[in-house]
């Protein structure tokens, strides 16, 4: 152990002065006070307060005094430090309070202001009433059936018993992927999936075939080029038309209400035998415009009736051409335009309000996830 420092110079540790000591609180509470911020507030306790600040250095010096200059000295450096730290102290909490303001006003929510609202869109009323009107076959116990757009034509024609030189095949009715030999059209009806159902599903079907065709229409009040249809093929032993027409009044009473009147007037497709229109009594007039002309209806023109669709019993050459035994099974058929359906439905006249994706359109039909 070393003995007292006998040699010790007053001078040198002149670091610890009562004036030397008060210089560096006064320089320390001067910086602290000029803090600005919290980051300035640091720097100030790092230079002021910290282990190479001139208070810490001065405290180091104590340990080389004489031991009777020791309790003096240490006395004050300590006052001097907890000064310095005071100062740091309430500085830190009025820079701490001051952020927090800060915060509080950047972050604060006007809750008045108009909002930017995005919208989020909705299904077009085409697509709920798809659903809608194959989710009644689905209460039936039908499948939903889909195929493809771009369709053989064997299927789109040949397999449904349209003759080659049948006028629905030229190209003024037709879309020809390619060119006319391609052997691909995009399909003109939902009714190849019929064909695509009975290929590719055992006995009995009942598949119901919601989806999108094409025909080269030009778009006016009344045709568009692209459109939907519904189809239903039901094959399955002993059918008959009156189960036909059963199903068709399930329909039409889930799309229109209870009380609507339908009937099968005979008419001519391709693919079934017999064929028949599906008409709906006009629901505005409910026939009272027939035969008065005081009293002229605009919706069915005073006809007393709508056609709706087309249906029938399945041609036993379909069955045939997808290899379904003709002795045993009978099948249903029919297909109708949704459009036609939505036009009816909700007092759509023009055609071309269903396929400009005008929002004003679509929202009077509300937001429809
Ligand atoms: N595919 C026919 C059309 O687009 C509609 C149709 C008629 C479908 C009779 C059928 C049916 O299934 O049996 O005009």
């Amino acid at each position: 152990m070393s003995g007292p420092n006998t040699e010790f110079d007053p001078k040198q540790v002149a670091a610890l002065s009562a004036e030397a000591i008060d210089a560096m609180v006064q320089a320390a509470v001067e910086a602290i006070a000029s803090a600005g911020d919290l980051d300035a507030l640091k720097s100030a306790r790092l230079a002021h307060a910290g282990d190479r600040s001139p208070l810490a250095l001065a405290n180091r010096e104590i340990g080389a005094l004489p031991p009777a200059a020791k309790a003096e000295a240490g006395k004050r450096v300590g006052q001097a430090r907890a000064r310095v730290k005071q100062a740091l102290d309430e500085r830190e909490e009025v820079l701490l309070r001051e952020r927090d303001a800060l915060v509080l006003q950047a972050e604060a929510v006007d809750v008045t202001l108009p909002v930017q609202r995005t919208p989020i869109g909705g299904r077009h009323p085409l697509t709920t009433l798809m659903e809608r009107m194959a989710d009644v076959f689905i209460s039936m116990g039908y499948d939903v059936a889909e195929g493809p757009e771009a369709e053989a034509e064997w299927a789109n024609f040949d397999a449904l018993n349209v003759p080659p030189d049948h006028p629905a095949r030229t190209m003024q009715d037709t879309f020809y992927v390619e060119s006319p030999n391609s052997g691909v059209v995009l399909r003109t009806q939902t009714s190849p999936i019929q064909i695509r159902a009975m290929l590719e599903r055992p006995l009995p079907i009942y598949v119901v075939a919601p989806g999108r065709v094409y025909r080269t229409d030009e778009l006016d009040a009344t045709h568009t080029p692209v459109f939907h249809q519904i189809e239903g093929p039901a094959v399955d032993e002993g059918l008959t038309m009156a189960d036909l027409k059963g199903t068709l009044d399930h329909l039409a009473t889930q799309m229109f209400g209870e009380g609507i009147i339908t009937r099968l007037r005979p008419s001519y497709f391709p693919f079934t035998e017999p064929s028949a229109e599906v008409d709906l009594q006009c629901f505005v007039c409910r026939g009272a415009s027939v035969g008065d002309p005081s009293n002229p209806c605009r919706t069915c023109g005073s006809e007393g009736w709508i056609e709706w669709g087309g249906c029938g019993m399945v041609n036993p050459r379909v069955l045939q051409a997808v290899g379904i035994d003709t002795d045993k099974n009978r099948g249903f058929a029919f297909g109708m335009g949704i459009e036609r359906t939505l036009m009816f439905r909700n007092g759509v006249t023009d055609m071309r309000d269903m396929v400009e994706g005008d929002l004003r359109f679509t929202r009077a039909f509300g937001v429809d996830a």
